[in-house]
């Protein structure tokens, strides 16, 4: 299968969400030391055109990729219901890999592989088609057009996303912000590569089943944010 081209991607910018929240307390922090070592991946570690598959002893049948998993929730419920899927989830945010671990099984926790850092830089590094799923759940919106650059959906990450997705995988976006949502279409809309698998207008009101609530999307419906859910198809 031969890889569509990606644009030359401008550098990443640095990261400028938090890394660290409140400090953890003894449980926590023991548990992130005892078990983040097992399932860390780290970027100086993954080689250029790396398949993801081989990131786990066991290869899985499909790989699905989080990225912002926040505390965690949507991933460890995803991870609980798909035995045979292998994920690799990527949040800065240590109090959210902190959180992450004990909504893991022990066995889950095999199929599980955590990026501690910016996705970003991770994008281009692993093979073409190698994976089945993105998740990009309520990215932060950075609302300032200034800092507009900061968003995770950028022209150069959708033309990652369709690089690193199988034909016929699937990129699933959700926000609470009307601004971000206007940003995500506009960029979706000019990837040709992708199709929208809204059917009737209040498709993307309507969390789909196989989509967990997590509780940035609770906060955000107690603030009278409307929520939207948007999955694409990678096109053949
Ligand atoms: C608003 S929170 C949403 C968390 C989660 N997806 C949810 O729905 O509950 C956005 C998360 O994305 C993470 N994030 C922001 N930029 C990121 C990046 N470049 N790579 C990975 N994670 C990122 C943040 O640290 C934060 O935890």
């Amino acid at each position: 299968m031969t890889a569509d081209p990606v644009p030359d991607a401008p550098p990443w910018p640095v990261f400028r969400g938090r890394r660290r929240g409140r400090r953890l307390r003894g449980g926590r922090a023991r548990l992130l030391a005892e078990r983040l070592p097992a399932c860390e991946i780290r970027l100086d570690d993954i080689a250029e055109g790396a398949d993801p598959a081989e990131l786990f002893a066991a290869p899985p049948r499909e790989t699905w990729l989080e990225i912002g998993f926040g505390a965690g929730e949507h991933l460890a419920w995803q991870a609980a219901r798909a035995p045979d899927v292998g994920f690799i989830g990527c949040e800065p945010w240590m109090n959210g890999v902190a959180s992450l671990l004990p909504r893991l099984e022990q066995a889950e926790l095999a199929r599980v592989r955590i990026l501690a850092d910016d996705a970003r830089p991770l994008l281009p590094r692993l093979r073409a088609a190698s994976i089945d799923r993105i998740f990009v759940l309520f990215p932060d919106p950075w609302p300032k057009r200034r800092h507009a650059a900061r968003r995770v959906v950028q022209h150069h990450a959708v033309a990652q996303f369709a690089r690193l997705l199988r034909p016929g995988g699937e990129l699933r976006l959700a926000t609470d912000d009307r601004g971000y949502l206007r940003w995500m279409l506009e960029h979706m809309d000019m990837s040709p590569q992708f199709e929208w698998l809204a059917r009737r207008a209040w498709d993307w009101r309507e969390r789909p089943a196989d989509w967990p609530e997590t509780r940035y999307e609770a906060k955000a419906r107690a603030a009278g944010r409307l929520p939207v859910f948007l999955r694409y198809r990678r096109r053949h």
